[in-house]
């Protein structure tokens, strides 16, 4: 009887792979729209999306320690900082797709196909309309000391301030990163603190007359109440920095497949998913980000902010670069 059971269910087991058609995502995206992103996938595909949330650094973690074992199929983050910290920890493998490799521009993705990026952030200079006449119109510009006292921007701990100083690093070198960094803390309003839309709310309340944020905080302050900044939208303008240079850094949301993935195939499909059309409008919009994806419709909000040149560096060179402008922020004591 035992033996008879026990044989049962090694037949079951063993069956279940050929028949499984599942996807494990481990991710640190948590928007509402993509619940439909992904169940669109699951109704074209007839494979279910299993989810497992964590910040980044915990999903990484998570997946060094499951190894060979690793039930993950997919990553998903934001910021190019963390995704490459990802490819660094040996948790994503190389794939090779023409798919992804046609429809994702070459500086938005691994070159050995580790991961892709899949929706693009702008970080802007935004300004209080009232008391800044000649607002900055690059990066360099928030370094002048005519904005002495006047910029917000957040602690030199964030991802998002680590690939832009990375991004000046790769253009200009470390000697003009450094004065840079030096002259952002000369010009700082108050110490860093907050994130990013804290940054923008200190322009409605007066305490910054000039704030440096990604796009879609702002964007989503135009579309729906956000606490201490909608109220006030009116009265701040924008600059998409370096349109006359590099152009203005952007940022990714990015994924790729898991080292040890036990479903390759789906992973690879799922990656591909997210790079066509309808899933463009969806990932980027749902955050009010833009589509990496030539001719995807750039959502409302984000729209309204007008077009711009983005730069178009090697975003993994960039992230290279992280740990120069770490070790540069603790040079000129950005906190
Ligand atoms: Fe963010």
């Amino acid at each position: 009887m035992y033996r008879t059971l026990l044989l049962t269910t090694v037949a079951i087991s063993m069956a279940a792979p050929a028949f499984a058609q599942e996807l494990n995502l481990y991710s640190s995206r948590h928007y509402d729209t993509d619940e439909r992103l992904y169940s669109d996938f699951e109704e074209a595909t007839g494979i279910t999306i299993n989810r497992i949330d964590g910040n980044a650094d915990e999903l990484i973690e998570r997946m060094v320690a499951e190894g060979e074992n690793s039930p993950a199929d997919v990553m998903l983050t934001v910021d190019a900082s963390r995704i490459t910290r990802a490819e660094n920890a040996g948790v994503l493998q190389s794939i090779d797709s023409d798919v992804l490799n046609e429809a994702i521009p070459a500086n938005l993705r691994d070159e050995d196909g580790k991961w892709f990026g899949f929706s693009q952030r702008a970080r802007m200079i935004f300004f209080a309309k009232d008391r800044v006449e000649n607002p900055p119109a690059t990066y360099a510009d928030l370094a002048d000391p005519a904005y002495s006292d006047m910029v917000c921007i957040r602690s030199s701990t964030n991802t998002y301030n680590q690939t832009l100083l990375a991004s000046i690093v790769t253009h200009e070198g470390e000697q003009a990163a450094t004065e840079w960094a030096q002259g952002i803390v000369s010009n700082m309003a108050r110490d860093p603190q907050g994130g990013d839309t804290d940054q923008l709310r200190g322009l409605v309340s007066g305490e910054c007359d000039i704030a440096v944020t990604n796009s879609y905080y702002f964007a989503r302050a135009l579309r729906s109440d956000v606490d201490g900044l909608s109220s006030g939208v009116e009265d701040i303008g924008w600059v998409f920095p370096d349109q006359d240079g590099n152009g203005t850094h952007v940022n990714i949301s990015a994924g790729g497949v898991a080292a040890h993935a036990p479903n390759r195939e789906n992973a690879i499909a799922f990656l591909e998913y997210l790079a066509s059309p309808s899933a463009q409008e969806y990932f980027a919009n749902g955050n009010d980000e833009f589509p990496v994806v030539a001719g995807v419709e750039v959502g409302e909000a984000a729209a309204s902010l007008g077009e711009f040149k983005a730069d178009d560096v090697s975003l993994a060179e960039v992230a290279s670069n992280i740990p120069l402008a770490q070790q540069i922020f603790n040079t000129v004591g950005w906190e």
